[in-house]
């Protein structure tokens, strides 16, 4: 009898107080499982590395379960399929989705999808601009901003993934694009390479109130709102009537251990008949094909850009998933692992 084949894997041993560290996130030594109906056994290649991740290690109610003590970390995978006893799988096609920090995955293959690649195209890309990350900006700004041509777009975070390409869709759509980032490199890139009008480094800016109304004199009309935090309540104070909040993310409290005060300027919600509203990539899966087709459309024209980090190696996944939270990330971030 041969022997089960070894599988490394970043097990979650407790839960994070803050960034999480070696001691919570484990490598672990185990054996590849076996596929049971309706899962795939997947090779994982690439990892996509998250902020959300960071948030299904707590035990905060969310849009997914809390990963459990001892699982691996879940993640965003792409890979090759093994094994398959789910109907839309067959062994050696690419799929991407939910799997988890470890050389082998086996999983719902319901939460997985056939990735075909198209001549040119590289598979991390399924991860990044053709994959949820990609799409997040895509379907947030156009289906819940609903930008109108002149009007002003605030994006924070905005070289990050999701931010850069939400701000190069509002130029695409006519609008003002202002960007909100954390250092003159960033903000310099976000301009001059990516087209933004403007950009913040809300590091070096005592007063984001000011400073968002000298960068969009005209008013916010759209806030793609990647932080939360004291830059949303700043820039509550900055909204036109009618304005559109497209609260994507907030990656300012992720790590937080205390309860997160405020936004303190709420009342401007109303003040200004403005929207919020919480949006999540995923509502749009049935649409993901038009979106993507779009993309490539726009990439292929060169009117976006965008920017892939990829770290090598299971054993460097934590520490890279922590750059995320200190703007040491250039972009879309991926671990590769061997093949
Ligand atoms: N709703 C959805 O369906 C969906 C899907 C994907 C992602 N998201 C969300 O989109 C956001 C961006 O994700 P991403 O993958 O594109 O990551 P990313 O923007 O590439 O990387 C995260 C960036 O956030 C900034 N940041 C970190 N801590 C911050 C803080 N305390 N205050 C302000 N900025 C901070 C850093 O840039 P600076 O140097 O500029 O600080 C960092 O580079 C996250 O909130 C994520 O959860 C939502």
């Amino acid at each position: 009898m041969s022997e089960p084949q070894k599988n490394r894997r970043l097990i979650l041993e407790r839960r994070p107080q803050g960034i999480a560290t070696h001691q919570d996130v484990v490598l672990r030594e185990g054996v590849v499982g076996t596929p049971g109906d309706g899962q795939i056994l997947i090779r994982n290649h690439f990892f996509s590395i998250d902020p959300a991740i960071r948030d299904w290690m707590s035990e905060r109610p969310s849009y997914l379960p809390s990963i459990r003590i001892g699982d691996p970390v879940r993640s965003t995978v792409i890979g090759e399929v093994l094994e398959s006893r789910h109907p839309n799988f067959t062994p050696g096609q690419l799929a991407v989705g939910i799997g988890g920090w470890e050389e082998y995955s086996v999983a719902d293959g319901g939460y997985f999808f056939p990735v075909e690649l198209q001549p040119g195209d590289e598979e991390q890309q399924y991860l990044s601009i053709y994959g949820a990350v990609g799409l997040t900006p895509y379907f947030g700004l156009l289906e819940v901003g609903k930008p109108k041509e002149g009007e002003t777009v605030l994006i924070s975070a905005a070289a990050g993934a999701v931010g850069s390409l939400a701000g190069q869709i509002a130029r695409i759509k006519g609008c003002r694009a202002v960007g909100i980032a954390g250092s003159d490199e960033k903000c310099r890139w976000i301009v001059e390479e990516l087209g933004f009008d403007a950009a913040i480094n809300y590091r070096t800016e005592a007063d984001m109130v000011t400073a968002i109304g000298r960068a969009c004199p005209q008013g916010v009309d759209v806030y793609f709102d990647n932080v939360g935090g004291e830059i949303l309540d700043a820039t509550l104070l900055n909204l036109n009537k009618d304005a559109r909040i497209v609260f994507c993310g907030a990656i300012s409290s992720y790590n937080s251990t205390e309860p997160v005060p405020g936004p303190y300027n709420f009342w401007q919600i109303l003040a200004r008949s403005a929207t919020v509203e919480g949006y999540l990539v995923s509502d749009y899966l049935d649409q993901f094909p038009g979106g993507i087709a779009q993309m490539r459309q726009w990439v292929s024209e060169g009117r976006l850009q965008y920017r892939e980090q990829i770290v090598d190696g299971l054993e460097n996944t934590l520490d890279a998933f922590n750059l995320l939270f200190d703007g040491r990330n250039e972009g879309k971030l991926m671990v590769r692992l061997p093949r």
